[in-house]
């Protein structure tokens, strides 16, 4: 039944509900522990599979609700939380890959997942190549025999550069290598990759599932066999979602497609007026006719989402006067919430990634990056036009 729901159904309705006592908003199971009644129901329940409620680092009611709504969402067979965003792209990596093997990422990604592929996989003797760019030619002349993974990550952050997932998948299906998409910037809104051949979705749940900067969390989705694999990791590391952040993401998922739906429009009316205004010299967003990305994020988008970039003329001393002057976008990092965040990628947000590899991607001294929120229209177009004044 709950398959065929509409998305907004799913977020509110999908997935079962922890309740005895029909409650209409999901109780917390706020406890570490759980009793039981003899040794044998204990021994029973910590052998089920999956494990009954005997431990929240293996299981907890209200998380299990959030992991079955995210796989419905996603069109995932399964799917599991996490800590954060982080845990899920790195337990869902280290699932994908063991010593000996060679996986493939773009460079310009989210830059802790570029640190885990640059510095840490390494480290577990897990060959690594870094793609100047996210093209299927780049992916297609790094395959190795020995490649078992590739990394997609579209939109990428901070450029906003599109993949074609459906051709990537494809590649990487016949070469016998698993395909990860982190899909935080898209949301299941936008984009749902499983559908493209994808094998396995993560998300940061920090961004538009949870939608009001207040949780830290994650998710990971895919095949039922990746995600029993993929909980052994979480389990052994204890990247466990705490119960009140998967009670968050529950909440906010609520709303995720209002949200989205008005985080792509005000989005696409930001950048036009962007990319109309005399002191930009480029506007990153794949809504843009102009953008390279715009024909794929067509076919494979729902929505162009609510993340752009922009390059400000005079470079790193205009932007930062642009940025200071913000009064409604919050100079934050993070993204995906009600509010606007803008944020100076070539000071902070990709400052760990080696100078020449922002360059190569195209991170230049002026470039800000806008994470759209729910405010009206009007006021965001205020305080950009205010700002850029300064510039
Ligand atoms: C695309 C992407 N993936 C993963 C993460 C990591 O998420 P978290 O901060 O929740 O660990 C982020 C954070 O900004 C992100 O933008």
């Amino acid at each position: 039944m709950s398959e065929r729901w509409g998305f907004t159904t799913k977020a509110i309705h999908g997935g079962k509900m922890p309740d005895t006592h029909k409650s209409v908003a999901p109780p917390i199971y706020q406890t570490a522990t759980y009793y039981y009644d003899t040794a044998e129901e204990g021994a029973r329940l910590g052998q089920e599979i999956p494990p009954g409620y005997v431990y929240t680092r293996w299981a907890n009611p209200t998380t299990r609700a959030l992991e079955e709504k995210i796989a419905l969402l996603e069109g995932g067979e399964d799917a599991l939380a996490t800590a954060s965003g982080m845990a899920a792209v790195s337990c869902a990596v280290l699932t994908a890959v063991r010593p000996g093997d060679h996986a493939i990422a773009p460079s310009a990604i989210y830059q802790a997942t570029y640190q885990l592929f640059a510095d840490m996989l390494p480290g577990y003797r897990v060959e690594t190549t870094l793609l100047p760019d996210s093209s299927l030619p780049s992916y297609e002349r790094a395959l190795r025999p020995n490649t078992k993974l590739v990394f997609i990550e579209t939109p990428t952050n901070p450029m906003l550069g599109i993949t074609d997932i459906e051709k990537v998948a494809a590649l990487a299906r016949a070469h016998g290598a698993t395909t990860i998409a982190d899909n935080t910037w898209a949301s299941p809104y936008n984009q749902t990759p499983l559908a493209n051949g994808v094998d396995v979705v993560v998300h940061s749940a920090t961004k538009y599932l949870g939608g009001h900067h207040d949780v830290t969390a994650g998710v990971i989705t895919g095949t039922a066999a990746f995600i029993k694999r993929a909980k052994k990791q979480v389990r052994l590391l204890g990247t466990t979602i705490d119960p009140f952040g998967a009670w968050l993401v529950i909440r906010g998922l609520a709303t995720l497609a209002l949200r989205m739906e008005r985080q792509n429009a005000s989005a696409q009316r930001l950048a036009e007026y962007l990319a109309a205004h005399p002191k930009v010299s480029a506007v990153h967003y794949p809504g843009l006719p102009s953008h390279p990305g715009h024909a794929v994020a067509r076919r494979q988008m729902r929505g162009f989402g609510g993340m752009l970039s922009f390059e400000v003329k005079g470079g790193y001393e205009a932007s930062v006067r642009a940025f200071e002057a913000l009064q409604v976008g919050k100079r934050a990092t993070s993204l995906g919430g009600v509010s606007t965040l803008v944020s100076h990628p070539a000071g902070i947000s990709s400052v760990h990634m080696p100078k020449e590899v922002r360059a190569a991607a195209g991170i230049v001294e002026g470039l800000l990056r806008v994470s759209v929120g729910i405010e009206d229209l009007d006021d965001l177009l205020a305080d950009f036009d205010h700002a850029l004044r300064r510039a």
